[in-house]
């Protein structure tokens, strides 16, 4: 049987950690990934894009373990009151090849996405950065939230959305968590939130290249954490920010970056570093307080491997019964397959159930 992690198991075992300290903990281990970063066998996302939106497969190995995951990124998807993204994944054995885990990735995405971005921001933000522009309040922008103001420290949050009743909701969320200390301001322009902000974080969705921040918004010392252009033809920068001569730009994975980041906007030589590099002392982070950095998000697979880890390990760790699923067949002979046809139902392990808790 394979372990079965759905989205109420997930919720379960956020639940039981606790948002903030969730998000803190799978930082703790993408970071311990990106640390071993030459121990994998990485390769850009597989996409399959289509005018409205854009299904990836994401997969990668240290050798051990294997993990994809399938994605979606589907702009308009929200005006029919579905989500812009989902997800789930695999992670597998691979000695044998046989999935040890099957799991909803659409939660585990927004935490693995804020987790990532605090991760980068502690390595690339002014230190005492206390304020954050959050440009796109839709499905990612609480997880966002909590990461940046328990990892980083930020107590105030500049909103902005062309959807007000976004915002609205952002604000109501964060009103409920009553995070300590945490002010919340909300602006009337991109502008106006980014104005005065030690990080901007840009998490919008719109498949074309939008320009949410234009050079005269960017002020010297600012982290921009830009979370939304991740795909050909889709992005948050203008070309000209990225340019700043005091700019550092920070990718994850170079290969997929330069297809699907803001850098797919400028020549192939542009200089990046990746984010393993800086973690590793071979590049530097900031390097003084009116620099500007750049982290060019658009999620790795090693995030999700790591992810997957995680919440395999939360799942295991508990005693009694875990959910299971039987999406791989258990024979006395392997080489008789057929045998499964031949049974009668009731003989047929496991029962007819889809999902099953073993103990
Ligand atoms: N880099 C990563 O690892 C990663 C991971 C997950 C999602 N994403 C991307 O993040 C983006 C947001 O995802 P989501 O799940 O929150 O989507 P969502 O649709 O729930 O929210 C996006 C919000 O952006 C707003 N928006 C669109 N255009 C805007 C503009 N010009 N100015 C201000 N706000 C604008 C929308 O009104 C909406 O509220 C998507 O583009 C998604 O593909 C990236």
């Amino acid at each position: 049987m394979v372990d079965f992690t759905g989205i109420e198991r997930v919720r379960e075992l956020v639940n039981r950690t606790g948002t903030a300290a969730f998000i803190e903990a799978l930082a703790g281990e993408i970071e311990a990934d990106y640390r071993r970063w030459d121990e994998f066998d990485k390769s850009p996302r597989h996409a399959v894009h289509s005018p409205v939106g854009v299904i990836e497969l994401m997969p990668i190995s240290d050798g051990r373990l294997y993990s994809f995951k399938y994605v979606n990124g589907h702009p308009k998807n929200t005006a029919q009151g579905l989500l812009t993204v989902t997800a789930f994944g695999v992670l597998a054995d691979v000695a044998t090849g046989y999935p040890i885990l099957l799991s909803e990735l659409t939660l585990t995405t927004a935490l693995r996405t804020a987790a990532m971005s605090a991760l980068a921001a502690r390595w690339l933000a002014r230190s005492n950065s206390r304020t954050m522009a959050l440009i796109g309040n839709g499905a990612q922008s609480e997880f966002q939230s909590i990461a940046f103001h328990h990892m980083l420290g930020i107590r105030e949050l500049r909103l902005y959305d062309v959807d007000p009743a976004a915002t609205s909701k952002l604000e109501r969320n964060l009103a409920a968590l009553s995070l300590p200390g945490l002010r919340v301001v909300r602006c009337t322009s991109a502008a106006e939130a980014a104005r005065g902000a030690d990080i901007v974080t840009t998490v919008t969705a719109d498949k074309r290249n939008a320009i949410i921040l234009t050079p005269e918004m960017i002020e010297p010392g600012m982290h921009l954490n830009a979370v939304g252009g991740d795909c050909p033809g889709k992005t948050e920068l203008h070309g000209d920010i990225l340019r700043r001569p005091d700019a550092r730009v920070v990718v994850e994975y170079e290969p997929q970056s330069r297809v699907e980041g803001e850098v797919q906007q400028l020549p192939a030589d542009f200089p990046v570093s990746e984010f393993a590099e800086v973690v590793a002392g071979r590049a530097p982070g900031r390097t003084h307080d009116g620099e500007v950095t750049i982290f060019d998000s658009v999620g790795f697979a090693l995030e999700d491997f790591a992810a997957l880890r995680y919440v395999h390990k939360l799942h295991r760790a508990e005693r009694g019964s875990r959910a299971t699923i039987d999406i791989v067949p258990e024979l006395q002979n392997p080489k008789d397959l057929f045998a499964l046809l031949a049974q009668r139902p009731a003989q047929a392990r496991p029962a007819a159930r889809h999902i099953r808790v073993s103990a």
